[in-house]
């Protein structure tokens, strides 16, 4: 096994997955995961909402905005329906490259790399703090003159500083043409989504448990967009995209497309 690999210290992937109910975690994740949830109990509907997102926003770029090339960054451990999954079952030959940071994500990779026969699927190990890194593995295997979905769920909220994140997502998106969609979730302490819960919860995180994790106010999630057009219906409860009715929860969702 991976030796970066730390089972005494609680990783993002690993109990993000395990309020998904997944497998692929440690007794320690477990602890902070349940720690985490006294203080914030709708963490699991949040975790699970983000999912549900993914896969109702890959299917509209898929089926309705003809994105045949999606850039997964901050992806997470496998879990039923993988951006490649739900591209792939739409339009075959899609080509998917994730990218991810986390040890345990790199030794479950391969069950990531299960594209159709007509599509590509690849993993890149790399840090989102180095994009240019990221799009040099991405250009491996993407046509980056060509239309990419760049989706970072849950990733800019480890990286701490505001400046920084949007210097990240410049770098991204001016690597990809016009036509290319950035696709984004991120958690917020907005009172309108019931995001006050969450203070504690991050402040015992960033004691307890690695990376370092920041929510974002509306105005900051916004910002990531400038120069993008918003689709439809804007920044909302990654829950509501796409799905009006759902109850919301605190954590941001947007895609937009690059004019
Ligand atoms: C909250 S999980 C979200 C997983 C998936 N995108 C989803 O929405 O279900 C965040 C993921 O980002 C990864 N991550 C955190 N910091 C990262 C970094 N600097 N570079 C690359 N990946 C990172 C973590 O390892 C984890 O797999």
């Amino acid at each position: 096994m991976n030796n970066r690999i730390r089972t005494d210290i609680a990783h993002n992937a690993r109990v993000w997955n395990y309020w998904l109910g997944g497998k692929d975690n440690y007794p320690v994740d477990r602890a902070v995961g349940d720690q985490v949830t006294s203080f914030y109990p709708s963490i699991g509907e949040v975790a699970r909402a983000d999912r549900a997102f993914l896969g109702r926003a890959v299917t509209r770029l898929a089926a309705g905005e003809g994105v045949r090339q999606f850039l997964d960054i901050g992806t997470g451990l496998p879990t039923a329906d993988n951006t490649h999954e739900v591209a792939q079952r739409i339009v075959p030959d899609a080509r998917i490259v994730y990218v991810d940071n986390d040890p345990i994500v790199l030794t479950h990779a391969r069950a990531l790399l299960t594209s159709s026969p007509e599509g590509v699927t690849e993993y890149v190990d790399a840090d989102a703090h180095d994009p240019e890194k990221v799009l040099a593995g991405a250009a491996e295997v993407l046509d980056l003159s060509r239309p990419v979905a760049v989706l970072m769920l849950g990733l800019l909220n480890f990286v701490m500083d505001t400046d920084e994140a949007r210097s990240i997502v410049r770098t991204l998106m001016a690597a990809v043409p016009s036509g290319s969609h950035l696709v984004l979730t991120h958690p917020t302490l907005d009172p309108e989504l019931g995001g006050e819960g969450n203070v504690a919860a991050m402040a015992f995180w960033n004691e307890n448990a690695t990376p370092p994790i920041t929510a974002r106010t509306r105005e900051e999630f916004a910002s990531f967009f400038d120069g993008l057009e918003l689709l439809d219906p804007g920044i909302v409860s990654c829950s509501r995209w796409g799905a009006p009715e759902a109850a919301a929860v605190a954590q941001f969702g947007a895609v937009a497309r690059k004019p």
